[in-house]
């Protein structure tokens, strides 16, 4: 039996995370024990318990605890946590996801005691080092051992930093192993989708027309801290709802929800706020997010993971950052970089609304990335 301590702590990680203990559950439980721990980076309800009810997750063994601080705090309140349960629980591996500050703070941890680390969503690259995420992912990449790209930009994003394809066994932190192995998201939305459909109430709820509703999220830090930027996403929003006669809605992330009034004019807030045509409702659950992703217009965020949502579902996306990691989805001509830049954002919305039918290729794998992952893990570390 392998020990693997599962580290999450931000909602996108508890989400991914629900694939590979599901793959354990259902196929590997005999050869892996997997252990969950929750630094509490995330820890609203509607950001982390209601995931764990609705996804199945296993409850976590540990929880640290952490909550909101500057990234030096609560990185180090992190790596001080985690490293005290490595000693105690003495894993085989440890099993990361992403590129928050929970991603960099496990896999410091594990490194500086020889713990070899899994990451889980390896050689995304957005190139822009000014993005706390870039820093965590580059640093978490080059302390693993085992590597698990879901596209192909991905692999030859290693390859360029010195990650040698021709490793061979036995691997570890100085010979590295990737893998090209599709995403665990997708796998998440192939096997909730049908689920998901017991929360179609979420539409009358909100009074949502299926097919006649964009969906929005924004989080990113230099959207909602940087005044001009979140100005131009919520004056874009506002002059779209208004000239197209379409609802937004947008299940806010509480990050923007605290910064709104401080950020935008008083002007757009208030027009904002007396905008019949824009809902701002809490976070909502994984399995209501993907009903009011499968059945919109069309979806804006700056959110890694509901980019490639959109994908999934097929629903053409605009990409509310200056760049994305997800190339593919650029390239597929279904998603759009507008930047937080409202010209582009109105022109984005006129080209899909226009725009003939849009393809969605195969480039996600098959629904079975977890699976794949569980047997790696289970040769690597046997
Ligand atoms: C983090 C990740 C980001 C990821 C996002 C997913 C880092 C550096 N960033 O950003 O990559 O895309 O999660 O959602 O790790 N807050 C609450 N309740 C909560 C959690 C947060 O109110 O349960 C508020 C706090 O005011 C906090 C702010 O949101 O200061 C930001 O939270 P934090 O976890 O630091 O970063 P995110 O913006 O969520
Ligand atoms: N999500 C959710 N409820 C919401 C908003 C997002 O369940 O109210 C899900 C979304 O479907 C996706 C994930 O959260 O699976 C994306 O996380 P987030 O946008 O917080 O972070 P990112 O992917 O940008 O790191």
């Amino acid at each position: 039996m392998i020990k693997i301590l599962t580290i999450i702590g931000a909602r996108p990680q508890i989400i991914k995370a629900a694939a590979v203990s599901r793959a354990i559950r259902n196929k590997f439980k005999n050869k892996i024990n997997e252990v969950v721990v929750h630094t509490g980076q995330h820890y609203d309800n509607n950001m982390s318990q209601v995931f764990f009810d609705e996804m199945n997750i296993p409850k976590p063994c540990y929880n640290l605890n952490v909550g909101s601080d500057t990234h030096g705090k609560q990185t180090a309140a992190m790596l001080a946590g985690t490293e005290k349960i490595l000693l105690k629980e003495k894993p085989k591996c440890i099993l990361t996801y992403g590129d928050t500050n929970s991603t960099l703070a496990s896999a410091v941890a594990a490194t500086k005691l020889h713990i070899p680390v899994v990451h889980i969503e390896a050689g995304l690259r957005s190139f822009n080092k000014k993005m706390p995420e870039e820093i965590n992912r580059i640093t978490c990449d080059h302390a693993s051992t085992l590597l698990f790209s879901p596209t192909l930009t991905g692999i030859k994003n290693l390859i360029n930093e010195g990650f040698n394809p021709n490793n061979k066994p036995p691997f570890t932190i100085d010979n590295p192993k990737f893998f090209h192995c599709g995403d665990v998201m997708y796998d998440n939305t192939l096997y909730f989708a049908g689920v998901a459909e017991k929360k179609i109430s979420i539409l009358k709820k909100n009074n949502l027309r299926q097919n006649q509703y964009i969906l929005a999220t924004i989080h990113r830090d230099n959207n909602t801290d940087i005044p001009e930027r979140l100005c131009a996403i919520f004056g874009a929003m506002n002059k779209i709802s208004k000239h197209e006669n379409i609802d937004i809605i947008i299940p806010l992330h509480p990050r923007t929800s605290k910064l709104m009034k401080k950020n935008l004019s008083a002007e757009i807030y208030d027009s904002i706020k007396n905008n019949k045509h824009i809902k701002i409702i809490p976070p909502v659950s994984f399995l209501e997010m993907l009903i009011l992703e499968k059945h919109s217009k069309l979806i804006m965020t700056d959110s890694g993971g509901v980019q490639k949502e959109s994908f999934f579902l097929k629903k053409p996306c605009i990409i509310l950052r200056s760049e994305t990691e997800w190339k593919e989805l650029v390239e597929a001509g279904t998603c759009i970089v507008t930047d937080a830049n409202e010209k582009n954002i109105l022109n984005a919305y006129k080209y899909f609304k226009s725009a003939k039918k849009l393809k969605y290729p195969d480039i996600f794998g098959d629904g079975k990335a977890a699976e794949f992952i569980c047997k790696e893990i289970i040769k690597a570390f046997s």
